[in-house]
């Protein structure tokens, strides 16, 4: 998207009509009330949500980089979700719409969602789930996904969603990561018209996961699936049985207990599972949503992302919750059966907040706009983005044609590390196109070079984060030491996010990319060595190495150069096949865009494959710096 540079001075000022409608209209003055005294803004933001016990101290920094956040506290992150909304009025209002792919509906009541996370929390518990317990969740965009994180939080147990674009390979080290003693999931779901056979997949996954040892399955599909007598029960027979009565105590946590693991890839090896705790995760996504996209009862709010990812875990399903929010999510895909089926749904349901990634955009945006223009999108008030770097022509569009210029753009930049926002704007924030703007209030963001200064604005630079926020990952599952060695050592006492980036001189940042070998493949986070890893375990393949290169929807795609071992030759056929293995092992989100058999690769003196220089070639860009490069 070089043809698409941002400009700098291009400014978007809110209307008089946003900023009447704002919570905080006044930015700076909040801003340096936060900067002043971080735990003060935290601990006033923690205290309009109940703690079964309230904190000795805000933030215990006394074991860095492991903060405690609200240390001494006892809280469960459900007892906000749900169970505080059945006494008030907010018991009765819906908590949740869905549509299916197929435009069929159900909605849940704040009171009818908890009974139904209740009776859950009793099935898992029936399972022999107890706290502290790891519960694999691999489903479809159905309403039962909610339900079943919900069940384990409220009972204390670990929720590991596995994406269900994954496939295979993907799931089985997640669930033998985590040693799940139950996974969730269901017989398939809707997906452009067609069933996706994630039930087929769990079995597969499960037969080298000696851990699990019950299998729950939520019917949606309804066609033909294997069931294991002894392991795999339907939920809906489960959700019948006497044992899963409507009320569940609510299991008190201490603050920094597990809430989730969520798995991510980083830079080398298997990806790591991120660990998210009770106090601080609520407290950190409840008032950045609140703040951000400025959630008020009368809002219907959709983020159109899955809850597989983090942007589902805490936008989806543990922000509008804690608010009280109405909820919107869609199960299948944003052009089935006709690239205006977003749209449909925004004037139908009436969504006045739409938060989704700048893939999406780019992709809707190539059907031209009659498609929206068909609808009425005047229920509408906020944007967001989420994912990637967001080109100014997406972003234009987006400003345009979806928010008909009235309907100020979220871009949102944080990571499955941080859980929640973390350079943002509010809505009365003027906005730049490719911008996230400044950091979310209290929180404070750097540029620096490979040694550590600080760069000039302008210039690029690695993006480091200064301050705590209460909902960082505590730490990567039983891997303490790679928590430390990844994030904090580079540069210690700071945090350093992976991306580069600029800012520029009115204090905003332009997040760039990723500087490891993490691929954003249409704003999904998807690793080169998984990758990697899977095309040398095919019989043709000795040696394997993937990059990203742009896509003008995708905004990456994944490239592969494989080295093939003696006897076998190069061939079109194998190619499809090795893209094959891959969407077949990992999933169809991870399908290479393109497979290049090559007779040798870049790789350094000690032997490590220079994927900069592959890129760099791919591009028909300067290889750079090549004196260690050896063929
Ligand atoms: C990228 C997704 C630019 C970034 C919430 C980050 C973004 C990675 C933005 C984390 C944005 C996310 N602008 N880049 N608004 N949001 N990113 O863990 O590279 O799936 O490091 O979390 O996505 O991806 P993850």
């Amino acid at each position: 998207m070089n043809e698409n540079r941002p400009n700098t001075d291009e400014v978007y000022y809110p209307s008089q009509e946003v900023i009447a409608q704002a919570r905080v209209k006044d930015w700076d003055a909040l801003a340096k009330k936060a900067h002043a005294d971080l735990q003060g803004f935290w601990a006033a933001e923690a205290e309009e949500l109940e703690w079964y016990r309230k904190w000795n101290k805000v933030l215990d920094d006394s074991q860095k980089p492991f903060y405690k956040w609200f240390a001494g506290a006892q809280c469960n992150i459900i007892h906000n979700a749900l169970d505080r909304h059945q006494k008030t009025w907010r018991r009765n209002k819906l908590s949740l719409v869905w549509v299916g792919e197929k435009g069929d509906v159900r909605t849940y009541s704040y009171y009818a969602l908890n009974r139904d996370v209740c009776k859950f929390a009793n099935v898992l518990k029936a399972m022999g789930v107890r706290k502290g317990d790891r519960v694999t969740i691999y489903m479809p965009r159905v309403p039962e996904i909610v339900i079943a994180m919900l069940a384990a939080a409220k009972i204390g147990a670990i929720h590991n969603v596995v994406y269900g674009g994954f496939s295979v390979e993907a799931l089985q080290q997640r669930i033998e990561d985590s040693e799940s003693k139950v996974v969730v999931t269901a017989d398939g779901g809707f997906m452009n018209g067609k069933i996706v056979e994630l039930k087929k997949t769990v079995d597969d996954a499960v037969k080298r996961s000696p851990s699990v040892e019950t299998v729950i399955v939520v019917q949606r599909t309804a066609h033909e699936v294997r069931m294991e007598p002894g392991r795999d029960y339907w939920y809906h027979d489960l959700m019948k049985l006497p044992l899963a009565q409507a009320t569940c105590a609510t299991e008190v946590m201490d603050s920094h207990e597990p809430l989730f693991v969520l798995y991510t890839s980083g830079t080398t090896g298997k990806p790591k599972g991120l660990i998210h705790g009770h106090g601080g995760y609520m407290t950190g996504v409840y008032s950045t949503l609140k703040y951000v996209f400025d959630i008020k009862d009368e809002d219907r709010y959709w983020c159109a992302a899955d809850p597989g990812w983090i942007t589902g875990h805490s936008y989806i399903v543990y922000g509008p919750l804690l608010l009280g929010a109405t909820t919107f999510m869609y199960e299948g895909s944003p052009t089935y059966p006709y690239p205006n089926r977003w749209w449909n749904l925004v004037e139908k349901y009436g969504i006045s907040i739409l938060y989704t990634a700048p893939t999406a955009i780019r992709g809707l945006m190539r059907f031209g706009e009659s498609w929206p223009n068909r609808h009425d999108l005047s229920t509408l008030r906020l944007l967001g983005s989420v994912g990637e770097p967001i080109n100014p022509e997406a972003w234009k569009w987006y400003y345009r044609v979806i928010g008909k210029g009235r309907c100020p753009i979220m871009d949102t930049w944080w990571q499955t590390e941080t859980g929640m926002f973390m350079i943002t704007p509010t809505p009365v924030v003027p906005l730049k196109p490719g911008s996230g703007t400044r950091p979310f209030f209290g929180q404070q963001a750097e540029i620096l070079d490979e040694q550590g200064k600080p760069v000039a604005d302008g210039e690029e630079g690695f993006l480091v984060l200064t301050r705590p926020w209460p909902a960082m990952a505590m730490t990567i599952y039983r891997d303490p030491e790679r928590y430390v060695k990844q994030y904090w050592s580079q540069y210690p006492g700071k945090y350093m996010a992976g991306d580069s980036a600029k800012r520029d001189k009115d204090g905003y940042f332009w997040v760039i990319g990723r500087t490891d070998d993490v691929i954003k493949v249409s704003g999904y986070r998807l690793g080169t060595a998984e990758i990697e890893s899977v095309l040398v375990a095919h019989p043709a393949v000795a040696e394997a190495a993937v990059i990203g290169l742009p896509h003008e929807v995708k905004g990456n795609a994944i490239h592969c150069y494989c080295l093939l071992r003696g006897g076998h030759k190069p061939s079109p056929e194998l190619e499809q096949e090795l893209k094959d293995h891959v969407a077949k092992q990992l999933g169809p989100i991870v399908r290479p865009e393109k497979v290049t058999i090559v007779d040798s690769l870049p790789k350094t003196r000690s032997g490590k494959i220079m994927r900069r220089v592959l890129k760099a070639r791919a591009q028909g860009l300067p290889e750079g710096d090549v004196s260690t490069l050896e063929e």
